[in-house]
């Protein structure tokens, strides 16, 4: 439960609040999102200055489902069309060329629209209240761990949005999937619940993992190679010898033996080696580790299937510049 959040709101409040031009922290079955309404530069604006986000990385804008989806990308293949009537709502972004209606400010002056209809009923409700399109990235401040809960939303932002609605813990706890349509070809700009496999299930065509080909690389203006970063450094399965570890906080997956002397922390993603339920406690386990004061952070491997893969490259990502450092 919630302690001590005061600006919290109802869904209801949220949407008069959205409607007239503010900023509300939403619960998304991803993470929570920061929203505003799409079609309102001026409360975009906020979103960004509040997440302290660069104005170059651009917006998720947030609909009811398929039937809103020509109101804000135009062009969309049947690929994409397939995929939304599959997947939608839930945890899908498509990017798609996008209708004049969408401020430059969301895109990021980009040509293209990342749209998905979230499948949260808090969310919902929301959406169909405020009767808009809600651009909103994750509720957190720009680099750290991806809120899931109203209280890491409050510890990110504080006051500075306009109200928080809780919705309890997101039942998925990673960021969606995203994928975008070009040169005749679905890429993968971020994984997520929906898999690679999924994809090309639904639409029978092959899906390829889209790398950034150079720095000024628009397509995938977001793959950061550090984000979703702790503070404390952390390491995926061994930690390098040069790296200080007098006290080690651990992060498990699946079953343990009993450790020979107790660990100065550790957290089980899963007990069970459930990948569902690792997702869904991976950020606020970061969280909880992170404010522990260890040394670092040491991860079990992950096995790489299914949302196995998006585990993997959120903790790739918040890996990165210790295993640079340290080899
Ligand atoms: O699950 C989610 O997607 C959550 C919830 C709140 O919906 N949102 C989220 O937003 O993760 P954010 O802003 O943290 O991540 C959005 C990503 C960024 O990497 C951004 O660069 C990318 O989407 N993106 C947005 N518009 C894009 C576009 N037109 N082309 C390519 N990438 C785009
Ligand atoms: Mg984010």
């Amino acid at each position: 439960m919630p302690t001590n959040i005061p600006n919290l709101v109802t869904a209801t409040r949220a949407a008069a609040i959205l409607h007239g031009g503010g900023v509300v922290a939403v619960p998304t079955e991803t993470v929570y999102g920061l929203a505003a309404d799409a079609c309102n530069p001026d409360a975009v604006k906020r979103v960004f200055a509040i997440k302290q986000r660069p104005a170059l990385d651009p917006l998720i804008v947030h609909i009811t489902g398929v039937e809103a989806l020509d109101g804000v990308a135009a062009d969309a293949p049947p690929a994409a069309r397939q995929l939304a009537a599959t997947y939608w709502p839930g945890p899908l972004t498509l990017v798609l060329p996008k209708q004049p209606c969408i401020p430059d400010l969301v895109t990021s002056s980009l040509p293209t629209v990342a749209v998905r209809a979230p499948a949260h009923p808090v969310m919902r409700t929301i959406l169909a209240q405020t009767r808009c399109p809600l651009a909103a990235p994750s509720a957190n401040r720009f680099s750290e761990v991806s809120p899931t809960t109203a209280n890491h939303v409050y510890a990110s932002l504080g006051s500075a949005p306009d109200g928080i609605v809780d919705g309890g813990t997101c039942p998925i706890g990673l960021e969606s999937t995203i994928v975008g349509f070009w040169d005749e070809c679905i890429w993968l700009l971020r994984p997520g619940a929906i898999s690679i496999s999924d994809i090309q299930h639904t639409t029978g065509c092959r899906v390829y993992p889209y790398s950034k080909q150079h720095a000024e690389d628009i397509r995938a203006p977001g793959t950061m190679p550090r984000h979703y970063a702790p503070k404390t450094p952390l390491f995926l399965g061994q930690i390098p010898s040069n790296a200080p570890q007098d006290r080690v906080a651990h992060m498990y997956f699946g079953p343990q033996p009993t450790p020979d002397k107790p660990a100065y922390a550790g957290i089980n993603l899963s007990a069970q080696g459930d990948l569902a339920e690792a997702a869904r406690n991976l950020y606020d386990t970061l969280r909880s580790l992170d404010t522990c004061q260890a040394d670092c952070i040491v991860v079990d491997p992950i096995p790489a299937t299914g949302i196995g893969a998006a585990i993997n490259d959120r903790l790739r990502r918040a890996a990165q510049f210790e295993t640079e450092k340290h080899t």
